[in-house]
């Protein structure tokens, strides 16, 4: 990558500032990247306390990298939070990172928070300034908020520049993008958006422009393809269940094909977080509202096959211990939706460890990173500091998260705190042989014995 004094940006030789509004997951990422790539970035979110931990260099959530990166960025002076808007006035271009949860109420995304972005900033936008929409949003809200700003703010565009980033590589998904969207609706606003990430295109980075609805729907495509990929690898399991075979060599053999690929094939407990899920139910209920719901009736299986994985880790657990589990303690390891994540939201692992415990299991969940969170979601689970704590005297060990320290267990160590030397393995990422041949009854999902 270029250093920040070759940058040859326009943009950057005019000292632009941009603003980020939202500072969550997304919005902290981007503008902790922007600034490293020398950019003096304003990020502006509602909430007073994570803004002051945001000014201190602090950053609220774990990512790895970020912590680094956004202490360093914010000592250096170009990186600044507040909670006031009317600090952007002068900026050409805001990025629009705010959240589209699920609605409490249906399966369509909430779009509370990006209207209000666009309600809250139309106020300061100057002559010719660009709001760009990075949050994921059911196709067609581009244009209408377009609208809304012709109506508040006509002098001001709006383009759509969808995020791929995933949790855990978050700035490197940021930096060194697999591809840049970009949904625009006249050339100099393509213009102006290739100024902004010059370096990255000058990587190589491949560049798409779209019209708004495209650009919108590829960020919604690309998680239904992998959520099928995922649900797709986890019906194969299902079979492979029922037929003596092990998913896991199906998936090897299969991925081998070039036109397949071996990646999220992961047979296991399922997708979670904050995106794949509420995502392709969000698509689904925009296809509805656009008379296309035909199209996508799929992902209705694909959502019902993932949580079906929940549902099966818990019936492999009865089939070991018993139907009444009120005797067991079950420990179980990972809490977070996916490994090197604070990030527990709509967690498999948390889900299954929670069903669980209402079923009257003594459980106990370890996690490195996602302990707090957790507690915070589900209090009455009982949490444990360390795995030796967690695993004491269970009768039952649950692998639910694949973080790396757990691969590194060593079974027979294991073996002498735990009451019974069975485990299952609800992501397929031990090594089977080796807690086996430590003499440890190990099931997995997807896998005869
Ligand atoms: C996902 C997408 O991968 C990103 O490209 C996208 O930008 C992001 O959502 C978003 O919309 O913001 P993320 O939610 O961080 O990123 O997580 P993934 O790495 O996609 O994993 C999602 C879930 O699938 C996790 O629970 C993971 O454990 C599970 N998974 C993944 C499997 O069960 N099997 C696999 O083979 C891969």
């Amino acid at each position: 990558m270029k250093t920040r004094v070759e940058y040859s940006s326009k943009l950057m030789s005019m000292k632009a500032t941009l603003s980020v509004i939202g500072c969550g997951y997304l919005g902290a990422t981007h503008a902790a990247c922007m600034s490293s790539l020398g950019f003096s970035v304003i990020g502006v979110d509602t909430d007073p306390t994570k803004v002051a931990m945001l000014s201190r260099g602090e950053l609220p959530f774990y990512e790895p990298g970020l912590d680094t990166l956004l202490a360093q960025e914010v000592a250096s002076g170009r990186l600044t939070f507040t909670t006031d808007f009317a600090s952007l006035a002068d900026i050409d271009i805001h990025f629009i990172c705010v959240g589209t949860p699920q609605s409490k109420d249906s399966l369509a995304a909430d779009l509370t928070y990006v209207k209000s972005a666009v309600e809250a900033i139309a106020p300061y936008l100057k002559d010719g300034a660009l709001v760009v929409g990075k949050s994921t949003v059911p196709v067609g809200t581009a244009q209408s908020l377009r609208e809304r700003l012709e109506q508040l703010a006509p002098q001001a565009d709006l383009a759509w520049n969808p995020e791929f980033l995933r949790e855990g590589f978050a700035i490197e998904d940021t930096l060194r993008p697999n591809r840049l969207v970009v949904g625009v609706t006249n050339d100099r606003t393509e213009e102006i958006l290739k100024d902004v990430y010059e370096p990255i295109l000058a990587l190589g980075t491949p560049w798409i422009r779209a019209d708004l609805p495209t650009a919108e729907l590829v960020k919604v495509a690309a998680n239904s393809f992998l959520a099928t990929k995922i649900s797709f690898i986890n019906a194969m399991a299902e079979v492979c269940e029922a037929a003596g075979g092990d998913v896991t060599v199906l998936a090897k053999a299969i991925g081998y094909d070039p036109r397949i690929g071996s990646r999220f094939l992961q047979a296991g407990i399922g997708f979670g977080g904050g995106c794949l899920p509420k995502d392709i139910r969000a698509f689904m209920a925009r296809a509805q509202e656009l008379g296309a719901e035909q199209a996508l009736e799929f992902l209705r299986e694909i959502d019902a096959i993932n949580l079906r994985a929940r549902q099966r880790v818990i019936d492999v657990v009865r089939g070991d211990l018993s139907d009444d589990l009120t005797q067991y303690k079950i420990a179980v390891l990972g809490a977070t939706f996916k490994p090197d994540s604070d990030d527990v939201r709509d967690s498999p692992a948390l889900d299954i460890s929670a069903q669980l415990h209402a079923a009257g299991a003594h459980v106990v969940v370890h996690d490195p990173k996602g302990i707090e969170p957790a507690r915070k979601r589900f209090p009455d689970l009982t949490f444990a500091e360390s795995v030796n704590e967690c695993v004491k005297d269970a009768d039952l060990i649950l692998h639910l998260t694949e973080w790396k320290e757990y691969r590194a267990l060593d079974p027979v160590l294991i073996a002498g705190l735990v009451k019974s030397k069975l485990i299952i393995d609800g992501r397929n990422a031990l090594d089977r042989e080796l807690w086996r041949s430590a003499g440890w009854k190990f099931h997995a999902l997807g896998r005869s014995d």
